[in-house]
């Protein structure tokens, strides 16, 4: 069959140029927003005079009934059509003759397509904010029950200093929540609608756009109508912003496969969130969160797939732009997955809070108190850190810990050194000395869980 734009070609094409042509089987995915902009369209249309408003009328009755159909399954896609759009002008075109055909005055199918993406994936990122919302509420509440959980915390992943685990979970909320926050700053971008753009360089007919625009929920127009049919910068920043949330997510899921080791030790993942093997019987297998980990790279890969067919593109629409698709489909799909599966996984994730406590009692954590003790009874810090360094330096020849040094001992290094000192270097105190704003004390960790719970109204 002769293809809708059979004209200056007879439209009859090789039927392996069609199949590489065709991106019906992924743009489907579309025929919401497809027909709601055709909706809007043909009441421009109407309104405008472009078309009688009776014919407007029919058309949107048309669309109405196409959309219902595909919805309840009675019309199925025409998978030889080559996109989204020509097909729901085909079946227009079948239900109602000549009229079907008024549909595309004053647009085209390069408006067109812009449009439909935004609409598109400004429903998915709302999804994607829903889901981060609730993630992060999860989060916040496994913050609060193990607000006073002591562990190392750790950098080059050597024990540092002695923090509470609530302390640790909030630094993903406060991550998260970013996240968030940069989805809406995407939308803003997004939420401009480009149709009346039409081909390129806009139209000869008295359309009005603003109507189109508010019509579909957009809170303004592109402004220029080659930018508005050949930049597709709002994809791209999404494509960030996912790969972005996906950093935040995989570097949690490291710490979880890393915690839930046996070397480790530090949390149980529950039985619903883990897999077995199938050799070796003693197996827990964190999966989701290697899964999440392992998730990542593609969602990059799709990042760097579309900066690269954008790269060097002149204006305005080029067939290389139906490359944008795929990739932030599977993007939006994979991310949303992962933020579910994690939520779930944070959910029902208990923390082994004695082996926490017993890894920060033997790392010399507190060092850094230790020296800290001395800079307040009047040692110049350097000094103070050479002294405390020495002191470690015994205990590990010793096999000793901070805490199991006598009085006497310490004295050796210092007569600064009194009872009290005991005190000032239990893991305990430690952690309550960081009253510092943002720093691991239990009321600055109750702080933050605050601060988050009521920007998000969770
Ligand atoms: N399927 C195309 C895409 O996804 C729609 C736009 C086609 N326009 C054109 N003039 N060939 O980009």
């Amino acid at each position: 069959m002769a293809k809708m734009w059979a004209g200056r070609t007879a439209g009859i094409t090789n039927k392996l140029a069609d199949d590489f042509n065709s991106s019906i089987h992924f743009d489907k995915r579309m025929y919401k927003q497809d027909i709601e902009g055709s909706m809007s369209h043909a009441l421009m249309l109407g309104k405008c005079g472009i078309i009688g408003e009776d014919e407007a009328e029919k058309i949107i009755e048309g669309l109405k009934g196409i959309l219902a159909d595909l919805e309840s399954g009675k019309l199925e896609f025409d998978l030889t059509c080559e996109d989204i759009h020509m097909f729901v002008e085909q079946v227009l075109t079948e239900r109602l003759g000549d009229l079907g055909k008024k549909l595309h005055t004053a647009r085209s199918r390069n408006d067109q397509v812009a449009l439909d993406i935004r609409m598109y994936l400004r429903e998915e990122l709302d999804e994607i904010q829903e889901l981060l919302i609730d993630f992060v509420r999860v989060i916040t509440n496994k913050a609060e029950q193990y607000k006073n959980a002591i562990l190392p915390g750790y950098t080059h992943l050597q024990r540092a200093q002695p923090i509470v685990f609530g302390h640790q979970l909030m630094a993903y909320a406060m991550m998260i929540s970013r996240d968030i926050e940069r989805l809406s700053d995407c939308r803003k971008r997004m939420n401009i609608s480009p149709i009346g753009s039409c081909a390129l360089a806009g139209t000869t007919y008295e359309t009005d756009r603003e109507f189109e625009a508010e019509n579909l929920n957009f809170d303004g127009i592109c402004l220029n109508s080659l930018d508005g049919v050949s930049d597709r910068d709002f994809v791209l920043e999404l494509l960030s912003d996912i790969s972005i949330i996906m950093v935040h997510l995989s570097r949690f899921a490291e710490e979880i496969i890393l915690w839930s080791s046996w070397e480790f030790k530090f949390v149980e993942l529950s039985d619903e969130y883990t897999t077995g093997s199938s050799i070796m019987p003693q197996k827990k297998n964190p999966d989701m969160a290697e899964l999440v980990r392992g998730k990542t790279g593609r969602v990059f890969g799709d990042l760097m797939g579309l900066l690269t067919t954008l790269k060097g593109l002149p204006l305005a629409y080029n067939k290389d732009m139906q490359e944008d698709k795929e990739g932030i489909f599977d993007a939006v799909d994979t991310v949303k997955m992962c933020i579910e599966v994690f939520a779930g996984m944070v959910d029902t994730m208990t923390a082994n809070t004695e082996n926490m406590l017993n890894a920060a009692k033997k790392g010399f954590i507190n060092a850094t108190d230790l020296a800290d003790y001395l800079v307040k009874n009047g040692l110049p810090f350097r000094s103070a850190y050479k002294i405390s360094g020495q002191i470690v330096s015994k205990c590990i020849a010793e096999d000793k810990v901070l805490e199991s040094l006598t009085l006497e001992e310490y004295r050796e290094f210092s007569d600064l050194f009194n009872e009290d000192l005991f005190k000032e270097i239990d893991l305990v105190t430690c952690v309550e000395k960081r009253i510092s704003k943002g720093g691991t004390s239990v009321k600055s960790v109750e702080e933050q869980i605050k601060y988050i719970r009521e920007k998000f109204n969770i």
